[in-house]
């Protein structure tokens, strides 16, 4: 797909197919995200990679604005490093790059950003020291959440052009 084409049609996923994703594409999206530049190129991440079904369902209740989670084929911890400076945009930008890569495949995505950071931890055996960006539940999307429409800002409400408010 067209880079800008996929940055275009990509909306956050909420409802997912009953369809498997195979090992190598879960494989190429975490690449995604690994491949992702940082400051100073330091990589404070490490990535989850969560499929099997009772831990998805375990961690439903664990996501708080994101129960879907126990809908989707797999998921994504992204755990970062907060010792260092830049952890969350470094974090973030892994994030896009597998939310763009994972649509290029037709799969989708959503940012979990309320959850039970503590207990999630201790679930999954993520050293204290160490902070949950987000979770990202991943599947193939139902047809419906691909349809709607994109809200967005306008451009003239958004873009300026060598000084703010021209
Ligand atoms: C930092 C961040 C946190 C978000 N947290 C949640 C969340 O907790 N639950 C959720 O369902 N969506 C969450 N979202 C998804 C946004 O609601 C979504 O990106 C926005 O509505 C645009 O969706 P669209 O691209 O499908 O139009 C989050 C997105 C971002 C970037």
């Amino acid at each position: 797909m067209d880079t800008f084409e996929c940055i275009r049609k990509r909306r956050d996923i909420r409802s997912f197919l009953l369809k498997d994703v195979p090992d190598d594409v879960i494989m190429k999206i975490i690449e995604a995200g690994r491949l992702a530049p940082s400051a100073m190129n330091l990589q404070p991440w490490n990535f989850i990679v969560i499929k099997n079904k009772e831990t998805l369902k375990e961690l439903g209740p664990l996501c708080l604005s994101g129960r879907f989670i126990v809908d989707a084929f797999f998921a994504v911890v992204v755990v970062t490093d907060h010792s260092n400076k830049w952890h969350e945009i470094d974090g973030t930008r892994a994030v896009q790059n597998m939310a763009l890569a994972a649509w290029n495949e037709g799969i989708g995505c959503c940012w979990i950003g309320a959850i039970n950071r503590d207990k999630v931890k201790e679930m999954l055996s993520i050293p204290e020291n160490l902070h949950i960006l987000t979770i990202l539940p991943f599947g193939y999307p139902e047809e419906f959440t691909v349809k709607r429409k994109k809200n967005r800002k306008k451009p003239e409400e958004v873009v300026h052009w060598e000084k703010f408010g021209e």
